[in-house]
């Protein structure tokens, strides 16, 4: 898809990071916006970044939520009809050994990372067939949905099923003949809000884990190590659904990473540690 202007993007995360710099490039190409968040605050400083005169609604939606995601999609339609461009991109992240995760950290990252993007997918896909318009649903998946993270196995098991999600997905569509393409986003690491995840955890789902805090010391270095912005992260993802491109791969060596997990795989042998060494 590549005439945008005037088009709709829906953005999810839209108040920090990654969502935040979608909503600047899809503004500067004449999209009309709709960023959903559970912060305000952030959603109010990314309405401060955009164009004067861009037309964006704000809502403030917790994309765990099924029924929240549902009212988004209602106000999506209400205020400009179809959707063109699905950005389920809210994510966070918690850290540990899986031995000592909480459940509490299970259901709020599954329910952020996993069924947000299973709800935005329901909430606004049969109305995206139903109008007939060509389309995208980009999913914001990670490396981390490619590979496995020691320490990351809550994020890595909501990542990897936001890739099969999106694949099985693509195969629906495409033997429904839609017009409606898919994008699976998978980063390494960039510098964003992510390390910070804990922001917006809701207090029934508060981390009681003792041992995430080494994993997360880790996890905010490498972040503030990315060598890509989160401002060439969505340009790269721009480019790649001009191109109606699947698979969005932005850092070199990522695909060694995943090559290296499938060889293990095809050859089954014990997985490679992607990060070994580093620690
Ligand atoms: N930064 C990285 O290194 C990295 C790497 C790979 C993938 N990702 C993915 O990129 C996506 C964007 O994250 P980011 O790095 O920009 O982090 P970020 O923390 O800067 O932005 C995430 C946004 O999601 C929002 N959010 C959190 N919980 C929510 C909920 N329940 N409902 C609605 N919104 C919610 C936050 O308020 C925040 O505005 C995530 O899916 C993340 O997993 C990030």
């Amino acid at each position: 898809m590549d005439q945008l202007a005037g088009k709709v993007a829906v953005i999810t995360g839209g108040g920090s990071g990654l969502g935040r710099e979608l909503a600047v490039q899809c503004a500067a190409a004449g999209m009309r916006l709709v960023l959903a968040d559970v912060d305000e605050t952030g959603l109010a400083e990314t309405m401060a970044l955009l164009p004067a005169g861009a037309e964006v609604v704000t809502r403030r939606v917790d994309v765990s939520d099924a029924a929240a995601v549902e009212a988004l999609s209602d106000l999506t339609y209400k205020s400009f009809g179809a959707t063109h461009l699905l950005f389920n991109n809210a994510g966070v992240f918690v850290s540990g050994p899986t031995w000592t995760t909480t459940a509490e950290d299970w259901n709020w990252v599954l329910g952020v990372n996993l069924m947000g993007v299973v709800h935005g997918v329901r909430s606004f896909v049969p109305r995206m067939l139903e109008g007939g318009e060509a389309g995208r649903i980009i999913n914001t998946a990670s490396l981390a949905g490619l590979t496995s993270v020691p320490g990351s196995s809550v994020y890595c098991a909501s990542k990897h099923a936001v890739v099969t999600l999106s694949e099985c997905l693509h195969h629906e569509l495409t033997a429904a003949r839609a017009n409606i393409g898919v994008s699976v986003l998978c980063p390494a690491f960039f510098k964003t809000g992510i390390a910070e995840s804990d922001r917006n955890r809701p207090q029934a789902l508060a981390s009681t884990n003792p041992d995430g805090e080494e994993y997360a010391r880790r996890l905010k270095a490498a972040i503030e190590a990315g060598r890509l912005s989160a401002t060439r992260i969505a340009e790269i993802t721009m480019e790649a659904i001009s191109v109606d491109r699947f698979y969005i791969i932005p850092h070199r060596g990522a695909l060694a990473q995943t090559e290296q997990r499938m060889r293990d795989i095809i050859e089954q042998r014990p997985p490679t540690n992607p990060y070994a060494g580093r620690d």
